[in-house]
């Protein structure tokens, strides 16, 4: 990765022209813009593993764009169409061993090999694959906004629908999950995004997410840059919150959601979801169905990601100084899986999937209805 650049204070995780690529810092905020030069997968693969880019969507993202990049400045590829294939999917297989709990990094790479395969099967020459390739890649940078955007309407227009007062809502959100960790306007940020434009918004609430602080760091700064009324609470004073009464919805992201809806997210939601059933809450997932994974069928077959002993030991996630005593030992779980049954709702781009009679979610039926009926 080469050196950063200051720029002007900004949202956007990603910015991208064909050819380069820059990345946001955020460990740096919000104290520091600095966008990281993105040159080739090995960057890429480097800047997902550190936490210069996070957020299961921004991820997926980042990595294709990491490789188009290096695609876009090899200058000549001496091989066959097959060999560019083999390329781009040998890369891949690198980058989706950076982080292995989002779904969105590895449902990028199974679509994009199978771009690649395909034009392979038909060219004449390696620089038409290279170049399907790149193309589908800049694609999935303009779809996302699009889909998070629909993510944003479901969703609030469900939340309303199920509130006593729809003209006044608060909300407990959790992690990250807006501009930063997507393309644009966020999943579960981005409902949260859409209750303010449609002018019922109260309150949102966010975590401070311990260890990384992604709430406290990313959360809190992109609430406060669109100046939508937002309070940060402690991790630990979530169920009191509740207790109080001041909220009417939990909303969060998703890495992974397991084909019974069991979803894996932030550490933490677990115990948020729990809250909020005690306290009588929907609690909502808002996730673009490439977070969904059908072939799980439960939560239990995910894999979490153990992060660094570092993130508690030091302040600011690992990136400060020491803060707990030297010698202790440390559990360090980046996700966990939340169980469907304490899941109300799981908003998608498509639409919301709901529980049936028997109170399961069927999603491999949403999925190929919306699949059909686009
Ligand atoms: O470790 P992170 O910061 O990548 O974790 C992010 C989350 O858990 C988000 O909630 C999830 O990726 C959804 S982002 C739209």
């Amino acid at each position: 990765m080469a050196n950063g650049v200051e720029l002007d204070k900004s949202l956007q995780s990603i910015r991208y022209n064909r050819g380069s690529l820059w990345l946001l810092d955020q460990r740096k905020l919000p104290l520091e813009t600095v966008y990281l030069d993105i040159k080739d997968s090995k960057d890429g693969w480097v800047a997902i593993k550190e936490m210069v880019v996070r957020g299961a969507p921004a991820i997926a993202i980042a990595a294709a764009l990491s490789l188009a990049v290096e695609v876009s400045n090899l200058g000549v590829f001496s091989g066959t169409p097959n060999d560019a294939a083999s390329f781009i999917s040998n890369k891949f297989d690198y980058l989706v061993s950076s982080r292995p709990t989002a779904v969105n990094l590895s449902d990028a790479a199974t679509k994009l090999k199978e771009v690649v395969q395909k034009a392979a099967a038909t060219a004449s020459e390696a620089e038409t694959v290279l170049q399907a390739y790149i193309e589908a890649a800049e694609v999935m940078l303009e779809d996302d906004v699009a889909s998070n955007k629909a993510i944003g309407n479901y969703g609030a227009t469900l939340i309303q629908k199920q509130q006593k007062d729809p003209k006044s809502i608060s909300v407990l959100t959790h992690c990250n999950t807006g501009s930063l960790a997507t393309a644009g306007y966020g999943t579960a940020l981005g409902v949260i995004r859409a209750l303010h434009e449609k002018g019922v918004l109260e309150r949102a609430y966010c975590t401070e997410t311990r260890p990384f602080n992604q709430g406290s760091r990313l959360t809190a700064f992109e609430l406060v840059h669109d100046n939508i009324p937002a309070t940060l609470i402690a991790d630990s004073a979530a169920a009191a919150l509740m207790k109080d009464g001041r909220v009417n919805a939990v909303i969060v992201g998703a890495d992974r959601v397991a084909a019974n809806g069991d979803t894996a997210n932030k550490i933490g939601t677990y115990s948020l979801a729990l809250s909020a059933m005690h306290h009588g809450i929907p609690f909502y997932v808002a996730a673009p169905l490439t977070s969904i994974d059908l072939s799980l069928s439960s939560g239990q077959e995910i894999v979490i990601e153990e992060r660094s002993a570092k993130e508690l030991l030091n302040s600011r996630g690992g990136l400060g100084e020491q803060v707990a005593a030297s010698g202790i030992s440390v559990w360090n779980p980046a996700f966990d899986v939340t169980p469907a049954t304490v899941i109300s709702g799981i908003i998608t781009e498509k639409g919301v999937i709901t529980k049936d009679e028997t109170g399961s979610f069927d999603i491999k039926s949403f999925a190929q209805e919306v699949a059909t009926y686009p």
